[in-house]
């Protein structure tokens, strides 16, 4: 199909002609579903908040972006055509320099798991800020040994022993150091698509070609075939642990996954062809995150931990993302797969925003590090520690769990109405609040939808006062994980932007 060239506000985009084609068929599309009825656009109004932000008196805008320019990493991701200024936070929303406000549905990339600047934790960060900031571990203090205690007990069976350290991607070294201790054996084995973080190690299990440095990393990682069930090569309409499934057929009996089958199968061929007769471990997030909130089949992590333990392998899952509720259902995504890792990782939410992050392990497990000392500096310092520990009394609290799964599958069911209805919108999925929705030019082919699409509705979504998250190793899938405190108009006003958005962008106007 001939792509073809359209003026969209002035600007020349591509847009494939058969989206044209399917406008006409997806209206017919809408009109068959009877009970929907799509928000009018009055109803984009932004909900109320009684939050004012303080005046802005920083440096001009224009200077704030010649120095980031001028002086930090040139490989720098920037998210917008004009980079939001952010200036002020509260809650679910951020305010730009300017004092425009927007709905914050990316929570800083998944971070600020309970509001910006939530009035709770701040009260108790200034206390502890006035208290005691930092003396490292080599005494004690209460505020690591309360959040230990807090974080050990949201843990099922023998994951009792914690270690603080400051960011997701050291939490996985360290994963990666005891499990390879611990086994006293090398090859991990990951998920293709997968993302764990960018220090020189990880940068081996991050399977996506975009992330990668053009330096030897591969050492000891092998990716097994992602099992996703929308883009892979095997997938049907029952196989996600989601209120929305695929669009995809399947001739499964009941009880049965063809998908899952071939997907295990998969890690087989690895296991038999590509590492060697002793694991150290494998690795994976219960959702992908980055990779686009790709969901594996139901079964598929349990009969995978199986087989990697019976090659004396540890099972690493990584809770970034997935932690601390926002999956709805569980407290952690793994439990949403019925298994219990060896190893949990997790950082962001547990922070709220704060450089936070942690592993959990057994007992056992533990003590293989203990034949050299291991020691971090600033891991779990008391004011760290005092933020986790409110984070997490906030989460039970405030009920942000259940919120999750409330609101968030209110919001994944309104979601998929979108797949119904426009012909570029082809897999929404996800549960509670970690949410992501594919764009595709053709949903038969499933061919990504061209960046400079994207990247017109996602302006759209911001310029109506809505920040999602975008990812997917084509960076065509829009990613929702906001603050888990989004109310139902919050849910409603986001999907009422984005609707509107894919609707003018597919018009033209
Ligand atoms: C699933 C997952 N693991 C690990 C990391 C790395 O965390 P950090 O950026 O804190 O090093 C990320 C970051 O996005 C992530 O999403």
């Amino acid at each position: 199909m001939m792509p073809r060239l359209r003026e969209i506000k002035g600007r020349l985009i591509t847009v494939s002609v058969s989206h044209v084609r399917r406008i006409t068929t997806s209206r017919l599309c809408t009109q068959q579903h009877s009970t929907y009825k799509p928000p009018q656009d009055e109803d984009l109004q932004m909900p109320e908040c009684d939050f004012q932000p303080q005046p802005y008196k920083g440096m001009s805008y224009e200077k704030a972006l010649e120095l980031r320019k001028k002086n930090l990493s040139p490989a720098l991701l920037t998210y917008y055509k004009k980079p939001l200024h952010a200036h002020q936070g509260y809650m679910q929303w951020i305010f730009d320099a300017d004092g425009k406000r927007y709905l914050d549905m990316f929570a800083g990339i998944v971070t600020v798991s309970i509001g910006h600047c939530h009035p709770r934790v701040n009260a108790a960060l200034k206390s502890q800020v006035d208290r005691l900031w930092h003396t490292t571990n080599i005494y004690m203090n209460s505020q690591i040994s309360l959040a230990g205690e807090k974080l050990a007990s949201k843990m099922p069976g023998d994951l009792k022993v914690v270690y603080f350290v400051n960011s997701g991607s050291e939490a996985n070294d360290l994963a990666t150091l005891m499990a390879r201790a611990y086994t006293r054996s090398f090859d991990i084995i990951n998920l293709r698509n997968s993302y764990h973080g960018t220090s020189p190690s990880l940068l081996g299990i991050l399977a996506q070609t975009n992330w990668k440095q053009n330096v030897p990393l591969n050492f000891g990682y092998s990716a097994a075939m992602n099992p996703d069930v929308y883009r892979g090569i095997w997938g049907g309409k029952n196989c996600r642990d989601s209120p929305v499934q695929t669009s995809r057929d399947c001739d499964c009996n009941p009880g049965q996954c063809k998908a899952c089958d071939g997907y295990v199968g998969q890690l087989q061929e690895v296991l038999d062809y590509a590492v060697s007769s002793r694991i150290a471990a494998f690795f994976a997030e219960p959702i992908q995150g980055v990779g686009g909130t790709v969901q594996y089949p139901k079964g598929y992590l349990k009969q995978v931990y199986e087989k990697v333990r019976s090659r004396g392998g540890l099972c690493i899952a990584d809770e970034v993302q997935t932690g601390f509720g926002r999956t709805g259902e569980h407290y952690w995504g793994f439990q949403g797969h019925d298994v219990i890792p060896d190893i949990v990782t997790m950082a962001k939410g547990i922070g709220n925003g704060f450089p936070m992050a942690a592993v959990v392990t057994t007992p056992e497990i533990a003590r293989s590090i203990t034949t050299g000392i291991h020691f971090n500096t600033f891991g779990g310092n008391p004011v760290a520690s005092e933020v986790a520990s409110t984070v997490m009394d906030v989460i039970d609290e405030e009920k942000l769990q259940e919120n999750a799964n409330n609101i968030g599958t209110s919001l994944l069911l309104k979601y998929a109405k979108l797949r119904d209805e426009f012909p570029i919108v082809g897999d929404v999925r996800g549960k509670g609040f970690m949410i992501g929705i594919e764009m595709v030019s053709d949903k038969e082919t499933k061919t990504p939808l061209p960046a400079e699409e994207m990247a017109d509705i996602w302006e759209r979504t911001k310029n109506y006062g809505v920040l999602f998250g975008k990812g997917g190793r084509f960076g065509n899938v829009f990613r929702i994980k906001p603050p888990m405190c989004i109310t139902q108009a919050d849910a409603d006003f986001s999907y009422a932007v984005l609707r509107k958005s894919i609707r003018e962008h597919l018009e033209g106007l």
